[in-house]
């Protein structure tokens, strides 16, 4: 395929899509995205702002790859949907599309785009490429499938006009994921930045890199080990529970390379989805059942362009599934510092939130 990447991050799509196809266009805002984007892309092309590619810059691509800017549509940014200004840029790749008609459209975003703002942004979704003649399928998949140790459930869309992405997305009906019980013989990932409202808890992996706050600081998770030790991952871990090779991003300013990293796209399951594209099967009718009214779109759908819209019942993670577990790794850590756990634990303590027994006990035993 020849690709056109828009809002491409780190480039999380083209470190995924690999030496198999071709990238002929990057774009991103960021300069920190650029400057990875020309490091580790230097001879594609690069246009800073998705407003002003112009059909005739893409002219000669198949498929359009798109991880649109997701705060209006997580539960952390101001859940505006298509009235906030950063996820509505997503009419772009659907102005693009109109002009150039490629064979694949394939977006990401968080998978909170299913019920946020009353699902109307997935709605515009499934409208805007019905509006094409493009028949479409969706599917959330859970990153830590792909043998990450890192728990990231996202929304993946692919939008075809001339083939049944269900063949793609949905034709692996897929297994579930082993349920994510604690227990404390084993690593147990969490957010010491949350505590009064949500902790992530997480077995044997971290909860979902996150961007970081607006000013750039960064948010790493933290992880309790069976030692009693108290540790956040470096930078370059954190790009390795993306799939990414150690070091991808340190063309950016150190303490924007965070941000770049929570933001991308987890490289395996777009490999993942490279290969089923390859090799696409029909999917199984028998999973599908009538699409259930808003405010919450199902886990997986299909529309065949014409109006039929089903949800399917698939799973979070393929039948390959290779359960990522920061107990398996070579991984390194920093010491999460005392002022941080000491905020983490006060802050856990005031809160209503239950904890597994003995969680909080270990993280005092640390401070102690
Ligand atoms: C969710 S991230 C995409 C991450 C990417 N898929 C990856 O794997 O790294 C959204 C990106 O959109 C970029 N962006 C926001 N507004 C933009 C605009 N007007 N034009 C181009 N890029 C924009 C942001 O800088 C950010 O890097």
């Amino acid at each position: 395929m020849r690709i056109v990447s828009l809002f491409s991050g780190c480039g999380g799509f083209e470190a995924g899509f690999g030496e198999l196809h071709k990238t002929v266009l990057l774009n991103d805002i960021a300069s920190s995205a650029r400057d990875v984007l020309r490091e580790r892309f230097s001879n594609v092309p690069l246009i800073e702002d998705v407003r002003n590619v112009q059909p005739s810059d893409i002219t000669s691509a198949d498929t359009l790859v798109a991880g649109f800017p997701c705060q209006d549509v997580s539960i952390v940014g101001g859940q505006r949907g298509l009235a906030g200004t950063r996820s509505a840029l997503v009419e772009h790749v659907f102005r693009l599309a109109a002009a150039t008609r490629p064979s694949y459209i394939i977006l990401e975003n968080v998978q909170s785009i299913r019920f946020v703002h009353g699902g109307r942004v997935l709605l515009y979704l499934m409208y805007a490429a019905e509006q094409l003649g493009y028949s479409w399928a969706y599917r959330t998949l859970d990153s830590r499938a792909f043998g990450l140790p890192q728990r990231r459930r996202r929304f993946y869309f692919i939008a075809s006009r001339n083939s049944d992405p269900g063949e793609v997305l949905l034709s692996d009906a897929g297994i579930p994921l082993p349920a994510n019980l604690l227990d404390q013989s084993l690593p147990v990932g969490f957010y010491w930045t949350e505590g009064r409202s949500g902790h992530g808890l997480t077995a044997d992996a971290i909860p979902p890199l996150k961007t970081g706050s607006s000013i750039g600081i960064p948010s790493p998770p933290a992880v309790l080990f069976p030692d009693g030790g108290v540790k956040v991952p470096t930078i370059e871990t954190a790009e390795r529970f993306q799939g990414f090779p150690e070091g991808w991003t340190e063309a950016a300013p150190p303490r924007l390379r965070w941000g770049l990293v929570g933001n991308a796209v987890s490289v395996p399951v777009v490999r993942w989805i490279s290969d089923q594209i390859n090799s696409p099967a029909p999917w199984d009718r028998k999973l599908s059942s009538p699409m259930p009214d808003r405010p919450i779109w199902p886990l997986a759908a299909w529309g065949d362009g014409r109006g039929l819209r089903l949800a399917v019942n698939v799973q979070e993670a393929p039948s390959s599934l290779d359960l990522g577990r920061i107990s398996h790794g070579n991984y390194s850590w920093t010491d999460l510092s005392d002022r941080a756990l000491s905020g983490f634990v006060n802050r856990a303590r005031e809160s209503r939130l239950l904890y597994p027994g003995g969680f909080l006990e270990h993280l005092e035993a640390r401070l102690r």
